[in-house]
């Protein structure tokens, strides 16, 4: 059978990677793809880059190409109803709706969602008046968060530590308008301090289905420090999601959420996010929803997965999530993200990649902003690629990971040199 996988980034590579290992499979398409997904027919037999991005194109080509199921990487063509296409032309898709998806591309839906159904969250307001929303920094005091309303590609966040940066948060997002559209509301929200973990679950529209644990890095600098980013790096499973936390994620998070959709009307099916903050004392609060899978946690989290994962897919497609499990590699997998010059503000693309490591069965190398020029491998968008180690300990694949890109140069290459330090103090 086909396989259509839609996006092009760290995560689309360990996605189409995983798919094309399923017996079943003997072609994934990836549109649009990226220099990994290019490369990697030699090594997976039938990996292929498709250039089309026009949902109703890519139903098409869904439909004459006889594609078995179709897999959404990004936020972006959910968010603009690509499973509500596919659906009405009777192609199978995994995804949620356009409405469903409103849990990632509306930061105030998914903040009145969580509030209406009870879900642990930050207390929070949303103003679309910047004299408002000035007025309300100064009665709450910093520390505080200042969230653009809609999509901003992991970068509409402003974790504010005193008031002046705050009040020019509101002013960049109200007034200056950085984000167009996706910033014209703000939501202002009360600090939490603890750990961060990425909790991710399939959903059929009733039944969930965890995948494992993950931790991002989502700050750009070691420490946690310097602006956020998509994430610089990731590792699975996340210590801190111990099982009382996870059976916890579950009850209080994730099914009053499937519920909660579905009681709404809007039956949630995909792949679902929650991006948790879990206290010392174990109380966790829900960051955000995304509707996807994480990039890079998708990268661990794939290099773990030993389950086909074709067939849990279209388990979830018919609504049977009940009736399969997962099994996981033991070891941990952890992924440090190279990224390119000037990333995240306005990354430099074109700079020649040398010194790529090659794939084993302990080191994998996720493709993410490369392409192909002239027969060499240039950078073509902020976060390069994620080189992921796996190991029996958390130092033991952070070992791995950073030998594996010892040899890696690129002019300008970012990464951080901490990845997984929360595991191992
Ligand atoms: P979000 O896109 O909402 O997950 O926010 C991006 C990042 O900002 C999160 O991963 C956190 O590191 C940080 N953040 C978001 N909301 C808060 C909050 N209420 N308190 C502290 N940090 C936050
Ligand atoms: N790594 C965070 C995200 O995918 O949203």
């Amino acid at each position: 059978m086909k396989i259509l996988l839609i996006g092009s980034g760290g995560r689309e590579h360990a996605l189409a990677w995983k798919l094309a290992q399923s017996d079943q499979v003997h072609k994934v398409y990836v549109a649009p793809g990226n220099g990994g997904t290019a490369t990697a027919k030699q090594q997976l037999g039938g990996i292929e880059n498709l250039p089309i991005t026009d949902l109703f194109e890519l139903a098409n080509f869904a439909k004459r190409e006889k594609i078995h199921l179709t897999v959404v990487g990004p936020e972006a063509p959910l968010a603009a109803g690509i499973v509500d296409v596919f659906r009405n032309e009777g192609l199978r898709i995994f995804g949620p709706t356009r409405l469903a998806a409103q849990l990632e591309s509306s930061k105030d839906f998914s903040k009145a969602f969580m509030k209406r159904h009870g879900i642990p969250t930050a207390d929070y307001k949303t103003f679309s008046n910047a004299q408002d929303a000035h007025a309300y920094l100064n009665e709450k005091g910093a520390p505080i968060v200042i969230k653009a309303d809609g999509l901003a590609a992991g970068k509409g966040v402003v974790v504010a530590m005193g008031l002046d940066e705050a009040h020019a948060a509101v002013e960049m997002m109200l007034s200056d308008n950085k984000f167009g559209g996706a910033g014209a509301r703000v939501v202002i929200e009360e600090f939490l301090s603890g750990e961060e973990a990425s909790f991710i679950v399939l959903v059929d529209g009733k039944n969930v289905l965890a995948l494992a644990t993950s931790q991002d890095h989502k700050r750009l600098l070691d420490a946690d420090q310097g602006p956020n980013t998509g994430g610089m790096g990731a590792y699975s499973p996340a210590p801190v999601v111990t099982p009382e936390i996870h059976a916890r994620a579950l009850r209080e998070v994730i099914i009053p959420t499937v519920k909660g959709m579905a009681s709404d009307g809007i039956p949630y099916t995909g792949f679902l996010y929650a991006g948790l903050m879990i206290s010392p004392n174990g109380t966790i609060k829900t960051l955000e929803f995304n509707c996807r899978m994480g990039d890079p946690e998708t990268q661990p989290i794939m290099a773990r997965l030993r389950s086909d994962l074709v067939y849990a897919l279209d388990f979830a497609v018919d609504g049977k999530l009940d009736e399969i499990n997962l099994e996981w590699d033991r070891r941990t997998a952890l992924g440090v993200v190279l990224a390119a010059f000037n990333y995240p503000d306005h990354p430099r693309t074109g700079d020649e990649i040398t010194g790529m490591p090659i794939d084993t069965e302990d080191q994998l190398i996720f493709h993410a902003g490369t392409q192909f020029q002239n027969g060499k491998l240039v950078t073509s968008g902020g976060r390069v690629m994620c080189v992921v180690g796996l190991a029996d300990t958390v130092r033991a694949a952070q070992q791995k990971a950073y030998a594996a890109i010892e040899n890696v140069h690129f002019d300008g290459m970012q990464f951080r040199k901490d990845i997984g330090y929360h595991a191992i103090k």
